[in-house]
This record gives C-alpha cells, sequence and structure tokens, in this order.
C-alpha cells in the first residue's frame, strides 16, 4: 500500500513538472512542443515559473516594464516570442543570449528608446524582428551584428529615427522586406542596397528624404519589371510623404517607369507641391556650377596644373558628370577628379576611362549647358 501510494505520489510529482505552467497563463504541448500563452494578464513581469522547453511564448497585450537577464535563460528551444504591447522601455544587454533557435521576435508596441549593441546577441536564426511602434531614436551599428545573414523581415517602423546602421542593413543579405516608414530618416548612405536581391518589400514613406541615392535595386521597382526572376523578385517601393528635392539628382527616378504613387515635390519652390510623376523630366534641373575661381590658363598641357574653385555641392556635380559622360569622352581633369571620387568610379564604370583628361575647358562648357 506504502509502496502504491509512493509511487502514486512520484507521478503526481512527475504530471505537475510536465503540466507546470505559470500562473493566468495557458501552456498547451500540441504534438509535443510546448506553448506558453499569457495574452493580457495584467503581467508586471516575465513570469519566473516558465518551463524552459516552451517553444512558443506569448506575453502580449501586458504591463511589463523591462526585460532581464533571467527573464528567457535557457530557453534554447523558444521558436517564437511575443512581447507585443507592453510598456517595456529596457532591455538588459545579452537577455536573449540563450534565445540560439528563436525564430520571430516581436516587440512592437513598447516604449523602447535605444537598441543598444548587446541587446540582441546570440539571436543567430532570428528572421523576424518586429519593432515598430515604440520610440527609438538610437540604434547601435552593432546592435544587429548577430542575424545579418539570417533576418528576412524587419520593421522598424513608426519610432523617431533619424539614422539606420545603413552599413548593417547592407549585409543583410536574406532580407525580403524592410520596412523603416514613419520615421525622421533624412539620408540613406549610398550602395546600402547593392548586394540586398531578395528584397521584395521597402517602405520609406513619411520620413525627411530628400532624394534616394541611385541604385541598381530600383530599376526592380518598375511596372513592367523584365529583370524579376525568382531569385531578384520584383521590388515594391514606398516612398510618398518626403520632401523631394526634385533636381537633376532625383531625374534616375523620375526616369523609372512607376505606377504615381501620390508622390510630390516639396523643392525647389518652382516646383513645391507638383505630383511628381507629373513633373517633366527636363523640370528636373541642377543650378550650373559656378566657377568663383581658375587660373588664367585651363588648357594646360600633360604634367602641368590648372585648377579652378566652384561653388556646387558634390551630389550636384556627380549627376552634371554623369550626364556629360553619355556626350563626350568620359575624361576628367585631375583636379575634378580628385575632388569627385565618385564621379571618377560612376564613369569609370560606365565605359571603362580611367584617364582624367586635361582640358578643362570642354569640361566646363558641357557642364554649363
Ligand atoms: C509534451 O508531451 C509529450 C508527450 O506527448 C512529452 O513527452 C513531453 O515531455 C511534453 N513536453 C512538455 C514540455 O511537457
Ligand atoms: C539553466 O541551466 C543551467 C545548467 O543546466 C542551470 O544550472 C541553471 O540553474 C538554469 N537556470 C534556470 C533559470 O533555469
Ligand atoms: C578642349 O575641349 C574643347 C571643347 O570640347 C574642344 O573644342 C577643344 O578642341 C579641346 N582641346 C583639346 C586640346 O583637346
Amino acid at each position: 500500500m506504502a509502496k502504491v501510494l509512493c509511487s502514486l505520489l512520484l507521478l503526481g510529482s512527475a504530471v505537475m513538472m510536465t503540466t507546470a505552467c505559470p500562473k493566468y497563463c495557458v501552456c498547451q504541448n500540441l504534438s509535443e512542443s510546448l506553448g506558453t500563452l499569457c495574452p493580457s494578464k495584467g503581467l508586471l513581469f516575465v513570469p519566473s515559473d516558465i518551463d524552459r522547453r516552451t517553444v512558443e511564448l506569448r506575453l502580449g497585450g501586458n504591463y511589463i516594464i523591462k526585460i532581464t537577464q533571467q527573464d528567457f535563460t535557457n530557453m534554447t528551444g523558444l521558436v517564437d516570442l511575443t512581447l507585443s504591447r507592453n510598456t517595456i522601455s529596457f532591455i538588459q544587454p545579452f537577455s536573449f543570449v540563450d534565445l540560439e533557435t528563436l525564430r520571430s521576435l516581436h516587440l512592437d508596441s513598447n516604449r523602447l528608446t535605444e537598441l543598444g549593441p548587446d541587446v540582441l546577441r546570440g539571436l543567430v536564426n532570428l528572421q523576424h524582428l518586429i519593432l515598430n511602434n515604440n520610440q527609438l531614436t538610437r540604434i547601435s551599428k552593432e546592435a544587429f551584428d548577430d542575424l545579418l545573414l539570417t533576418l528576412e523581415d524587419l520593421d522598424l517602423s513608426y519610432n523617431n529615427l533619424r539614422g539606420i546602421p545603413w552599413e548593417a542593413i547592407r549585409k543583410m543579405l536574406n532580407l525580403h522586406q524592410l520596412s523603416l516608414d514613419h520615421n525622421l530618416i533624412s539620408h540613406i548612405a549610398e550602395g546600402t542596397f547593392i548586394d540586398l536581391e531578395k528584397l521584395a518589400r521597402l517602405d520609406l514613406t513619411s520620413n525627411r528624404l530628400q532624394k534616394l541615392p541611385p541604385d541598381p535595386i530600383f530599376a526592380r521597382s518598375q511596372i513592367s519589371s523584365v529583370l524579376s526572376t525568382p531569385f531578384a523578385p520584383v521590388l515594391s517601393l514606398s516612398f510618398g510623404g518626403n520632401p523631394l528635392h526634385c533636381n537633376c539628382e532625383i531625374l534616375w527616378l523620375r526616369r523609372l517607369e512607376r505606377e504615381d504613387d501620390m508622390e510630390t515635390c516639396a523643392s525647389p519652390p518652382s516646383l513645391k507641391g507638383r505630383y511628381f510623376w507629373y513633373v517633366r523630366e527636363e523640370e528636373f534641373v541642377c543650378e550650373p556650377p559656378l566657377i568663383t575661381q581658375h587660373t588664367h590658363k585651363l588648357l594646360v598641357l600633360e604634367g602641368q596644373t590648372a585648377s579652378l574653385r566652384y561653388r556646387l555641392n558634390p551630389e550636384e556635380l556627380w549627376q552634371r558628370l554623369q550626364d556629360a559622360s553619355r556626350n563626350l569622352p568620359a575624361k576628367l581633369p585631375e583636379k575634378l577628379c580628385a575632388r569627385a571620387p565618385r564621379a571618377k568610379a560612376a564613369l569609370n564604370a560606365k565605359d571603362g576611362h580611367t584617364k582624367c583628361s586635361n582640358n578643362l575647358t570642354g569640361l566646363l562648357q558641357l557642364m554649363a549647358k
């Protein structure tokens, strides 16, 4: 009898173990994977008695304020973690370091203001990182280091971001979706998207962008995108609600064949408020460069120097030189080459010329056209 009782007790404790479930939560052991569901239960912190074998953990809609290193320790089988709609304003560095199988992390609608370098450490299999509707103003350059190659979906929309670690984005070779809409971004680093061949959706709506950097990826956003293959899908690109500066620098964008997406020009004054796609190509102009000073002779022999000073922003110069190179030998005076390395690179890429011309007169005539 004592023996039976003893084994009954043992059995009882074994059952208790497998069904241990934090107060207020529902635990499901479906097809041998444990789900711990605690949505909207008024929780103030992550329960400490969650079964460490849990595969799915839902903690959305509570009042959790912070995440600590203890909260998810040993949860090495967790695949899906939802922390949406809490009041999280602080995540201790290395809090997710054991979550090596985590694929999806939902942190949307919280109060995060910053992502430090070690907050996302250890998430080496993360595919979906959802951070929209926080108050993020800063993201460390190293924040995404452990997930660069696995991330497919990054949502940073509805934050207060002025900048993004573009170098990191550039390395996210498996990215399918990038949502950066409704932030304060005024600059996108050139070359950011060059290697993102799988990118299918890029949302830049409602930021402070005056222009987009020219990038081959945007060719995939055209209506008749002939380039699209399963490996390089059509790109859904949105950039409405930005104060576009409609000059020669974004003529390339106007030349894309796209559906009218209600984008408008914010400047120059003459084009303010006009629909981007209705502005004629000829109206996307840049001021001619203003030559403020030059040496007496602009035509010199090889080895001799000639110099000039001009007032023009480098981007405009770049566009102007590109246009010029369509018509004439792609040769640039040394001085200009040195001052506009990007122009040089662009021209080299176009037709292989590496030599710079010593004939400034011709180039200036062209540029002033
Ligand atoms: C889930 O149930 C299976 C048997 O169906 C059992 O082997 C496993 O230990 C249970 N997992 C958890 C976390 O309780
Ligand atoms: C995590 O696992 C280690 C090693 O198995 C153990 O010593 C530790 O107590 C565990 N911590 C928690 C919070 O479960
Ligand atoms: C310099 O460029 C101008 C304008 O294109 C051209 O007329 C002139 O012949 C050039 N001079 C030399 C030496 O190449």
